[in-house]
């Protein structure tokens, strides 16, 4: 071998190491990392200042190891292939925190562990990390199992095969279709007696939520407003809520000159939100069903906001049986 070629051969991985780094941009990484394309933040802290997950700023790993990390983790991070986050978007990561300083200590955890957890609700948190994405309470996963009356065995595919499973999931509740954010836990670093363990805490403690939604929009510009409440939950499979009470809160001096709608209950105050509210009552709202109604406001009226509660099936612990009415765009008159 002549001297030059000895010289590449050792600088051999060096270059591939700078190739590496320099085709990551590292403002795209930035861009993504705190997108709602991406939910490692919830682990890794907003600035890869280390949470739940280690500190990723500033961390002298090589790229080939970074990535490795992503698609085959160590210990109990789930997995993230290649159809979800593409090498270039790794590269753009790894190029983001190698720009980072790195940090003297990590951030706090998003989701700590409160003080008297059940064991399956310390399980979820501490050693699976879900609540770091999904809070205390799984509201996410318990509205969607109310959705579908989940068994364990979709909860377990949920969490072992999350990026195939969960297409599928939302092609059938019809929800939006959007990158799919969460990851492949590992049976071994994730075993199933624990999963088991976790379901009980959400079937028997937390309990199924109903997937209502609600939503006002404007009908007419003469101030005409829809209003909507959807069960979105699976025919013959969802929760069915029961005894809804709908309520939108008006800004004072609003008048409503007309509602329609099936259970419309008038305009009365409510002390507690020191507000006049317009109500509705429904008894019931199966999987599939939804009800509109409309109410018209007076010239320089407006919804400040609105809330649907209902009473059965009450859930168990962690939130209210109530929704936020989505009022978009603000419903006034001028
Ligand atoms: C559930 C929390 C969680 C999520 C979500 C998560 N990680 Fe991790 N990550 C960890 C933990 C914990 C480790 C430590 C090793 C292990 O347990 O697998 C880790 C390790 C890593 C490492 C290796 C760090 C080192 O110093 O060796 C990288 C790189 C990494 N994660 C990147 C990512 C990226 C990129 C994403 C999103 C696509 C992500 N992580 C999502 C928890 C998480
Ligand atoms: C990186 C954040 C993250 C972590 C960690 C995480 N999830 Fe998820 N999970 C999500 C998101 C976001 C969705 C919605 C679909 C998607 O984008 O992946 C979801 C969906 C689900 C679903 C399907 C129903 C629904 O709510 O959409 C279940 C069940 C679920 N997660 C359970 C778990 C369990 C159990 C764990 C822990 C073993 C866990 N998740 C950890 C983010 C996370």
């Amino acid at each position: 071998m002549r001297p030059l070629s000895i010289v590449l051969v050792f600088l051999f991985p060096f270059f591939q190491a700078a190739i590496a780094s320099a085709q990551g941009n590292a403002e795209a990484g930035k861009k993504l990392w705190t997108s709602a394309d991406a939910r490692c933040r919830d682990c890794h802290g907003v600035q890869g200042e280390g949470a739940y997950g280690p500190d990723l700023a500033g961390r002298q790993l090589s790229f080939e190891q970074f990535r490795r990390a992503v698609r085959q983790p160590w210990g109990v991070m789930p997995a993230f292939p290649d159809n979800q986050h593409s090498d270039q978007e790794l590269a753009d990561f790894y190029a983001y925190f190698q720009s980072l300083p790195s940090v003297s200590a990590p951030g706090p955890w998003r989701t700590p562990v409160p003080a008297n957890a059940p064991k399956g609700q310390e399980l979820m948190i501490a050693t699976l990390g879900c609540a770091q994405c999904h809070g205390a309470v799984l509201q996410g996963p318990r509205t969607n199992a109310g959705a579908v009356g989940a068994e364990f065995e979709w909860f377990k595919r949920m969490t072992y095969e999350h990026t195939t499973a969960m297409p599928e999931h939302r092609n059938v509740l019809g929800d939006a279709p959007g990158r799919v954010r969460m990851g492949n836990y590992s049976r071994t670093r994730a075993p199933e007696p624990v999963l088991e363990e976790i379901w009980r805490y959400l079937r028997d403690d937390l309990k199924f939520r109903v997937p209502l939604t609600s939503r006002v929009t404007a009908a007419t510009p003469a101030g005409t407003f829809n209003l909507v409440v959807q069960n979105g939950g699976l025919a013959g499979k969802g929760l069915t809520a029961e005894d809804i009470t709908i309520s939108l809160a008006l800004t004072p001096g609003t008048k409503v000159t007309n509602a329609t709608g099936a259970g419309y209950q008038g305009v009365r105050n409510d002390p507690q939100r020191n507000a006049d509210v317009a109500v509705w009552q429904v008894p019931r709202l199966g999987p599939k069903q939804n009800q509109t109604y409309t109410v018209t406001i007076a010239s320089g009226g407006r919804i400040a906001s609105g809330v649907v509660r209902w009473t059965k099936p009450a859930s168990g612990t962690g939130t209210p049986d109530e929704i936020a009415v989505v009022i978009q765009p603000p419903a006034q008159t001028n």
